[in-house]
């Protein structure tokens, strides 16, 4: 079997995404990024003044919405309603509350039956916080990637000073650990590492050790 999936959970900032993209390029793989499909529903949430605690409003917002990724030079785009939002999505208006609104169980089954779809060929990395716990549970690998919460911060801290924004170290902290704890403590399918998940820690290593790791560990399974 060559067209495996490989499911990627992990708290925010653990390098998912970044690590995920290469090691999809380098295997011909389809990159999918579930995290921007919860981003872009949170993005119309707000637009829409939608009470973002009510699950009602919440799944009725999702069901006459249409949220695609298609895969691109860069990774992936994210289309709502037709309109590409790849950029929006990554506020830090829709960073803070798409934890809140990515809690609610009935909204989260029709993810996850629209992303179950998109990886049911195989030939496929996703990302997410409970891919290989509820998306995709016959993954043939799955990864739990982390790294200390000091050197996700310090990451992010980076990434910013990179694209001309200046942000406070202390407050990117606060951030990703109210998120990640939202995200551990909900109900509905919480990030939790999957009985059979491969513990990878990223704290000491480069992106493409990294990268290299996943690519091992893939090609044990192909
Ligand atoms: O991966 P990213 O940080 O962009 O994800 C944004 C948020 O979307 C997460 O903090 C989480 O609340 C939610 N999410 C989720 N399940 C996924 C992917 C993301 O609940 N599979």
């Amino acid at each position: 079997v060559n067209n495996i999936q490989i499911a990627i959970d992990g708290p925010a900032g653990a390098g998912k995404s970044t690590i995920a993209k290469i090691a999809a390029e380098k295997l011909g793989f389809t990159y999918i990024d579930t995290g921007a499909m919860y981003r872009a529903l949170t993005l119309k949430a707000l637009k829409e003044n939608i009470d973002l605690s009510s699950e009602a409003q919440v799944t009725a917002l999702l069901e006459e919405s249409s949220i695609e990724l298609k895969p691109s030079q860069q990774g992936q785009l994210v289309f709502l309603d037709g309109v590409d939002v790849s950029q929006e999505i990554r506020s830090n208006e829709v960073t803070n509350n798409v934890s809140k609104v990515a809690a609610h169980a009935a909204m989260r089954a029709i993810m996850v039956e629209l992303q179950y779809a998109m990886a049911a060929k195989g030939g496929v990395i996703m990302d997410g916080r409970d891919i290989g716990t509820a998306v995709l549970p016959k993954a043939e690998l799955k990864i739990f990637m982390s790294a200390t919460v000091d050197e996700r911060a310090r990451r992010r801290y980076e990434d910013n000073k990179q694209r001309g924004i200046n942000s406070s170290y202390e407050a990117l902290k606060e951030e990703i650990a109210l998120r990640d704890k939202m995200d551990s403590e909900r109900e509905a399918s919480p990030l939790v590492q999957a009985t059979d998940a491969v513990f990878v820690d990223t704290t000491e290593l480069n992106i493409e050790q990294a990268a290299d790791e996943i690519l091992k560990l893939a090609s044990e399974r192909m």
